[in-house]
């Protein structure tokens, strides 16, 4: 198991590339199954949690070529089958819930673990069960496995109670080869749903109503094979934006839409940065005296929630107070505790946390808990005092491409490292 230690206080300065969105790419390789052609994907991130989406296909019967010289990858569907075994891998990433709608509409059943909950909530797939039975469908919840039925997918009305991006990416994924019409309401919004409306419209699909609260997809009898280059990933760049606030530096990050990072553009020129967009990108300028701010997470357009963690590191070093809610998951602050162990001032209020500002965190030994909690802690760590280690880094390697080299690249002091007594003590736990 790898770890990070981070030698703190550098200033960083230079340019950054951004990737494309992770989590645009992995309901977009979910959709290749609707195919029985041949999809690429461009300038496809490297991640762990895409190796793993790919290892669910290849489980599946798909051929799956990964080029990661030049970030292709290549999937071949033509010979899956609905019946062979994936459980693990279902269970070692909650997105592969994604294939779900993609299985039925091709198959008219699938069987999958059913996923559990993970350090950021409980999260719960009813959204997901609910559309896929308006569409006509059978749900079977049994021994931890979920089995989803229907002879033919018959497009209908569906209301979502709340905003899902899961639940509309798989009730999509459902209806686009469902008889007739579907429309479905109280959709979320988030620039990933048009990127993977966008694909699946260029396999043949027809999806209407990108960016706004309602969809309506007409049923197609068959998909083809499409070539496609996901957008840029926000949340990436999102994070690098905070890495020039809180190491008090100028960057230029190249690969942004500025329509989707809109709320955190707005957040952080609130504080006291100063942001200059051009085409593809934005310098930015952290060196300013920054000022504290609340936060509270929403769908989008709202303050996205993978921001969250990030925003807390960066808060927790500007004086004053500011507070943070978190609407969208019930414990997405697991962060906290690791934060206070570099010295951050923060105290928990239900679902607020108020931050009191302090001059420098100091660096300590942390934990990743989760994807973006582990980013927090790499963002704390470039700005602390000292020597900062963070183990359990397999969670940041689940949605960040080589972030210690981008950040090494413009300055920053971040190695990886090998920590051999983990991987026995894992052994020792796994016999
Ligand atoms: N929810 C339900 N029922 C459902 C589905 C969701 O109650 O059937 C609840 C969840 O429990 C949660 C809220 O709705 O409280 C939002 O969940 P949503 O379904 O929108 O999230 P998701 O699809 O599970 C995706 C991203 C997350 C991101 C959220 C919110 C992917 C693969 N994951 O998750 O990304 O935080 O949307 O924007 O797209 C990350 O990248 O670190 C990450 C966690």
């Amino acid at each position: 198991m790898d770890k990070f230690i981070i030698k703190g206080g550098n200033t960083l300065s230079g340019e950054v590339e951004i990737s494309s969105a992770k989590n645009a790419v992995l309901p977009i390789i979910a959709a290749t199954i609707l195919s029985g052609d041949k999809c690429t994907i461009l300038n496809c991130p490297m991640l762990l949690d895409v190796y793993v989406i790919c290892d669910v296909l290849r489980s599946l019967g798909a051929k799956v070529e990964i080029e990661s010289k030049n970030s292709t990858v290549n999937i071949d569907t033509s010979n899956l089958s609905d019946n062979k075994p994936c459980g693990d891998l279902v269970r070692k990433m909650r997105g592969s819930f994604l294939i779900m709608g993609a299985m039925i509409s091709r198959f008219g059943s699938f069987k999958i673990s059913l996923p559990g909950g993970c350090n950021i909530g409980t999260r719960p797939i009813d959204l997901h069960l609910k559309g896929f039975k308006a569409l006509g469908a059978k749900v079977k919840i049994d021994h931890g496995y979920v089995q989803v039925s229907a002879e033919k997918l018959i497009g209908d009305k569906i209301y979502l109670d709340y905003p899902s991006v899961g639940a509309t990416e798989n009730i999509i994924m459902a209806s686009v080869l469902a008889k007739g019409e579907t429309i479905i309401e109280n959709v979320a919004q988030e620039p990933e749903i048009g990127d993977l409306i966008n694909f699946l419209n260029k396999m043949g699909a027809k999806v209407k109503g990108i960016g706004t609260d309602t969809l309506k997809v007409t049923g197609v009898e068959y998909l083809h094979g499409a070539k496609h280059r996901p957008i840029y990933d926000r949340i990436e760049a999102g994070t690098f934006m905070i890495a020039a606030g809180i190491t008090r530096s100028k960057m230029k990050i190249n690969g942004i839409n500025h329509e989707h990072i809109k709320p955190v553009i707005a957040k952080l020129s609130e504080m006291g940065m100063d942001i200059q967009l051009y085409n593809n990108g934005l310098i930015i300028d952290g060196r300013n005296e920054l000022k504290p701010i609340d936060i509270k997470t929403m769908p989008y357009p709202g303050f996205p929630t993978d921001m969250q963690p990030q925003m807390m590191s960066l808060l927790s070093c500007v004086l004053g107070t500011s507070v943070v809610t978190e609407t969208i998951f019930e414990n997405r602050f697991m962060h906290i505790a690791e934060l206070k162990r570099m010295g951050a001032n923060i105290k928990i209020d239900g679902r607020s946390a108020v931050i009191e500002g302090i001059n420098k965190l100091t660096g300590a030994q942390v934990k990743a808990t989760d994807l973006r909690a582990g980013a927090a802690l790499i963002l704390a760590g470039l700005e602390s005092d000292g020597e900062t280690e963070i183990v359990d880094i397999y969670h940041i390697d689940r949605g960040y491409s080589g972030i210690e080299k981008k950040l090494g690249l413009l300055g920053a002091e971040i190695k990886r490292v090998k920590d051999s007594s983990l991987d026995e003590e894992l052994k020792v736990k796994n016999q």
